[in-house]
């Protein structure tokens, strides 16, 4: 049977062709995922590699057609600055110390116990932008946001993060289809690469989807490690998916992330809309930006005529923007993604970018592209 393990054995010896190693030795094999007997994966490139994609693409599908995976999907892309330090480190560990530095100082601390103020990752002038998606009650669509928008960013080139702060309710890693664990390195822990998305989630450690049964200050904890424990390299954007409503974790993400800025999530009802009104003032009141509301379930739109029925009302999302005193940054339909579990990219919540949603979330990602300035 195809396994993660079977596929990283099977293309072992396929090498980076400027580093001239294996790209599994070098661990530039990511977002592995095998599915009814075909396989997908991300192949990191150093970026002289970046034209032999082609060339790198037909020797690792004869490598995974030898083990039985057919037709596999490859996505390629460069190595950050971050990585290209670590993979050359690899490779020449005795100047290891002089590579990473050349970096920003993004990484965070590693080991127990790290400081916050230590955390160069929360440092604000980390250039890391935090958006958290937030909503005033629960099933509004906040964790469907968060992932296409992610995804989105990625396929924009961005570098992009993504913490599942859902510490109770997480449900990032299935959304996404990601079915790896995370890895530690050394003290570090690698965040799960999917969609070019860089995903942490209390869900990667915890065992058959048991519950959590932590309370209180245990919440705050584990998000610190998040941020302190995790090995993220270089970002441009971390998305946090905060769960419902005003409680605790929410406002421990206000104030651990001063500079975080908000996107608040509604559905059109004007009942959500008055709710989601309260995140957003909690937004407000901790000096959040605001960079505007995304109103989901927005209305059904008829395969067949393509008339739009508002089933859940309509004018929440512009109402809550007014008095929010923001913008609609936008509206999407009712539907779930057409995505069958037989496609070697599967995920039951992505949005494929060819798709009118697809596209759609592509434009969110523009306007807070735009918004942000980066
Ligand atoms: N536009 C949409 N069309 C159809 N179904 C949707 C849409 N957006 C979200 N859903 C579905 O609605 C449910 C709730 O969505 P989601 O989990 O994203 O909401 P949430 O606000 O994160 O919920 P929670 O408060 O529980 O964290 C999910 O089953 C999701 O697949
Ligand atoms: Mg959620």
């Amino acid at each position: 049977m195809l396994t993660r393990e079977s596929i990283l054995e099977a293309v072992k010896a396929v090498q980076e062709p400027t580093l001239r190693k294996g790209l599994t030795d070098l661990g530039l094999i990511r977002d592995v995922v095998a599915r009814e007997g075909s396989a997908s994966l991300t192949v990191v490139l150093h970026p002289d590699s970046t034209e032999r994609a082609p060339e790198l693409e037909r020797e690792l599908t004869a490598a995974l057609a030898a083990v039985g995976a057919a037709s596999p999907h490859f996505r390629f892309r460069p190595m950050t600055e971050h990585e290209k330090a670590e993979t050359l480190s690899k490779l020449h560990p005795e100047d290891a110390a002089g590579t990473v530095k050349e970096g920003k100082p993004a990484a965070p601390v590693k080991g127990h116990g790290a400081g916050l103020e230590r955390n160069a990752l929360l440092h604000p002038e980390s250039g890391v932008e935090f958006i958290a998606i937030a909503s005033g009650k629960g099933g509004v669509g906040k964790s469907t946001v968060t992932v296409n928008l992610a995804a989105a960013l990625a396929r924009k080139g961005k570098r992009v993060g993504l913490i599942d702060a859902d510490i109770y309710g997480f449900s990032v890693p299935d959304m996404m289809g990601i079915e790896e664990r995370p890895e530690q390195v050394g003290e570090k822990i690698m965040p799960v690469e999917r969609f070019g998305v860089r995903v942490i989630s209390m869900g990667f450690f915890v065992e058959d989807n048991s519950p959590i049964v932590w309370r209180g200050p245990m919440l705050g904890k584990m998000l610190r490690n998040f941020f302190a424990e995790i090995e993220w390299g270089e970002l441009d954007y971390l998305l946090l998916d905060l769960p419902p409503g005003t409680g605790d974790v929410a406002l421990d993400v206000h104030q651990m992330i001063p500079q975080s800025k908000e996107i608040i999530v509604t559905t059109p009802h004007a009942t959500a809309a008055f709710v989601a009104a309260r995140a957003g003032s909690m937004a407000i009141k901790t000096n959040h930006e605001i960079l505007g509301v995304v109103e989901n379930m927005a209305y059904y739109e008829c395969s067949g005529c393509g008339k739009r029925d508002y089933v859940f009302g309509r004018g929440g999302g512009g109402k809550l923007a007014e008095t929010l005193h923001t913008d609609l940054l936008a509206q999407f339909p009712l539907g779930a993604p057409e995505n069958h579990p037989s496609e070697p990219d599967f995920s039951p919540s992505i949005y494929k970018a060819d798709t009118a949603t697809g596209e759609a979330y592509d434009r969110l990602a523009e306007a807070v592209i735009e918004r942000c300035g980066k």
